[in-house]
């Protein structure tokens, strides 16, 4: 494969806009005559609104309007997702006094400032009729449930070997297992950007800016809330300020001040606070998995057995497919079983969030799995390379490519891991214990229906849109550089264009998936293009080349060539008179025809110093490999894989969000308190790529890249945390308490 443009390393074409502050977000509109929006949040978990009374923020300078229950603004249900919609929450608010989580919207607050809105709010007086919220595992567990069905790619939950009837059996009997269970508490998104939306109406129009992962899903999914046609709704998107899934689905405040714009007849802004980010647009859940591995004393595993507890809001069903989407296929098996329950609490809603089922699941397959190799005195990754699948166990499906050993190996020699020592707490550097670990990466490949539009022009250069958004994973440039590919121009002289609900549709950038579903597209929308332009150059009389067949024309690098004649594209629309060629086109979402599996896997490698004496975990490198397909722009795609593993350190060490009892508040809704991995908790990260195109998947050779970094190294850095001290964590974020002390404050031996 001889690309020209694609795996090339490329600027973003929009970082001057945005390190220079020019690139305007939803929240940085400032329409005439604009009010701000102030959301009224709950102050208990459950039961309802008795009594609002509003009379002094009524009264507060500049407020507009106060809406609540009891002043509420008509909404309708969503449309679900079965029927094109993506809504986070189901149920739009003040429509009823009900309230179903810590945090939820109860009041709306319009006025001339956000200040003054804000003061306002503040003066609102509510009384509840309080029940007692179910916050805790203990009190959720007894309410656990199976989901219907967990749909990954038609794999069933159980393979067992013939003459087996249960999983247990085999682990009771195989001469080498393990069974650990893990847990993981709750995290939430914190991108720098907050949710915002800036509504205006011209009559029964509306403008909306939104931070959204999805314009047309949003688009669609507001305008059903609002209850008006989606094509009255123009929805602009340019730039995002980091999604992670939380801007993956359409959460309320955005019907809610679109509403109000309405009532009004003037443009409202609401901007979420980062407190209201921990209540109103979803969070992971927390999740205990117990993982069950058997095996020979050579390690074949006899028996995979992973079974997941995540939470859910009593108001909605969202399954962290922690072991479907992990533990099913990873390893080669004869006995394999996967299960989940859900649990419910009276929290706001979860959602996706980066990697979602995968991060956590390869959180706990991955620890386990080091667990084993302990027992059984193996190099992890020889007993990942002797239980290695090539084939997708129990369906008999190769993958569309996979090239996992390569990546075990060339990231072993770049890190180094032969040097390792297997012995844990026995590399003692002054104060410091050093240990290693490793982990496998995975996830899976996503192709959604897609389309675009390219056009040619007669100044030479070429134009690529696509309904699209970029959250800062660089779509704006994959955009430009997968035209200039298959256009055969240079990147500067096609200009891309994305956030516009006007521009051809293209699916939510969730899963992974954007630049093999709209790349793709684009593809096709070049080459159509290309052809149109042929037909014209040869059906029109004052074409230089008309009257040829079509057939004996070629397009290359700009050109028109035919016998010994080469004319440039722009020549030829000149000649023609004709400002532009253009063509719209549409791709199918991926048929999942039962002849394939999608992933993309990748070996992700890490060493960490642990603090004699104070247990502090300090990250000092981490190696990472990754089969992602064709990559596009080599520069983005190292960017999303080190923000993958500086998400990965946060995850291992530092992020969890504390569920208050009793109150169902997030006591650490803020980020001074929630920990997030910053610079200096990350390390250098060596990223590199086994580039082998993947064109079973997509016509542009990518399977995508912007989840599969996190997905090994939280296990990675709890494996090496091991290593250096012996010491297993089994219930993360691995605090330095939980080093010292044993986890939920059970004593443990200390680390000194
Ligand atoms: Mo990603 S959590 O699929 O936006």
């Amino acid at each position: 494969m001889n690309y020209q443009v694609l795996g090339k390393p490329r600027d973003r074409v929009d970082g001057r806009l945005k390190v220079t502050g020019s690139a305007l977000y939803a929240g940085d509109r400032h329409p005439e005559n604009l009010a701000y929006g102030y959301l009224v949040t709950s102050c208990v978990a459950k039961g309802s609104i008795r009594s609002m009374d509003t009379s002094k923020a009524e009264q507060g300078p500049g407020v507009v309007a106060v809406y609540t229950p009891f002043r509420p603004l008509k909404l309708y249900a969503p449309l679900s997702r079965e029927e094109g919609g993506g809504p986070g929450d189901e149920q739009p608010p003040l429509q009823d006094r009900g309230i179903r989580f810590y945090g939820q919207i109860i009041g709306l607050v319009v006025a001339n400032s956000f200040e003054q809105a804000r003061d306002a709010a503040a003066l609102i007086r509510t009384e509840y009729d309080p029940a007692k919220p179910v916050l805790t595992w203990d009190e959720g567990l007894p309410h656990a449930f199976a989901p219907k069905s967990i749909e990954e790619e038609g794999s069933t939950a159980t393979v067992l070997a013939p003459g087996v009837t249960h999983i247990d059996d085999v682990i009771r009997q195989a001469p080498v297992s393990i069974e650990v269970t893990y847990r993981e508490p709750m995290n939430h998104h914190n991108p720098m950007e907050p949710h915002a939306t800036t509504a205006i109406w011209d009559g029964d129009r509306l403008e909306i800016y939104e931070a959204t992962q999805g314009i047309i899903s949003h688009r669609r999914t507001v305008a059903s809330v609002l209850g008006v046609d989606e094509d009255r709704v123009h929805l602009l998107c340019p730039f995002v300020g980091g999604g992670f899934g939380c801007k993956g689905s359409m959460w309320m405040h955005s019907p809610v001040t679109a509403a109000a714009a309405r009532d009004l007849k003037r443009p409202v802004k609401t901007v979420l606070t980062r407190e209201q980010m921990f209540t109103l647009v979803g969070h992971r859940p927390a999740l205990i998995q117990q993982v069950a591995l058997a095996a020979t004393p050579d390690g074949a595993l006899q028996a995979v057995k992973h079974e997941v507890q995540s939470t859910v809001a009593t108001s909605k069903v969202f399954i962290e497919a922690a072991a479907h989407r992990t533990s099913r296929f990873l390893y080669k098996s004869p006995n394999i079983q996967v299960s989940q329950k859900l649990v419910p609490l009276d929290v706001g809603p979860p959602t996706f969030m980066r990697a979602p089922g995968v991060a956590p699941g390869m959180f706990a397959l991955e620890c386990a799995m080091d667990e084993l190799a302990v027992k059984l005195n193996l190099d992890p990754v020889e007993l990942r390379m002797r239980n290695y699948a090539e084939i997708f166990p129990g369906k008999n499906v190769p993958w569309s490519s996979k090239n996992l050993a390569e990546c075990y190996r060339i990231g072993a020699e770049k890190f180094g891991w032969s040097q390792r020592r297997s012995e844990p707490g026995v590399r003692l550097e002054g104060e410091w214990l050093a240990g290693v670990g490793m982990a496998s990466a995975l996830y899976p490949a996503h192709r959604g229906g897609a389309s675009a539009k390219v056009r040619l022009l007669a100044d030479g250069t070429a134009e690529v849109s696509s309904a699209t958004q970029d959250l800062g994973t660089g779509t704006w440039t994959v955009l430009a550089m997968v035209g200039a590919e298959y256009l055969g121009l240079p990147v500067d002289r096609v200009r891309p264009a994305l956030g516009d609900s006007m521009f051809p549709p293209a699916p939510v950038s969730g899963g992974s998936q954007t630049v093999a579903s709209v790349g793709t597209a684009v593809r096709k929308a070049a080459e159509s293009a290309i052809q149109k332009l042929i037909r014209l150059a040869v059906s029109n009389a004052k074409s230089p080349m008309h009257g040829l067949a079509p057939e004996t024309v070629s397009y290359d690098a700009g050109y028109l060539a035919a016998d010994n004649r080469r004319v440039a594209f722009a020549d030829v629309l000149n000649a023609v008179d004709r400002g532009a060629v253009e063509a719209v086109e549409s791709i199918d979402p991926l048929s999942h025809d039962g002849r394939y599996a999608y992933h993309s896997f990748g070996a992700q490698y890490c060493e960490v110093k642990v603090n004699r004496y104070t247990a502090e975990v300090r990250v000092q490198r981490v190696t990472t490999v990754m089969d992602i397909g064709q990559v596009v722009n080599l520069k983005t795609a190292r960017s999303q894989v080190m923000g993958g593993v500086v998400f990965g350190i946060g995850l291992a060490l530092l992020e969890q969000s504390l569920l208050e009892t009793g109150s169902g508040r997030f006591a650490n809704a803020n980020m001074s308190e929630y920990l997030v991995a910053t610079n200096a908790d990350v390390p250098y990260i060596d990223v590199a790529f086994v580039e082998k195109p993947d064109l079973v998947f997509s016509p542009v050779g990518a399977r995508g890249v912007g989840e599969i970094g996190i997905s090994g190294i939280p296990a990675a850095v709890a494996n090496a945390v091991y290593n250096a001290t012996g010491k297993r964590v089994r219930e993360f974020p691995i605090t330095p308490e939980k080093l010292l002390l044993g986890e939920s404050g059970s004593p443990r031996i200390s680390v000194i």
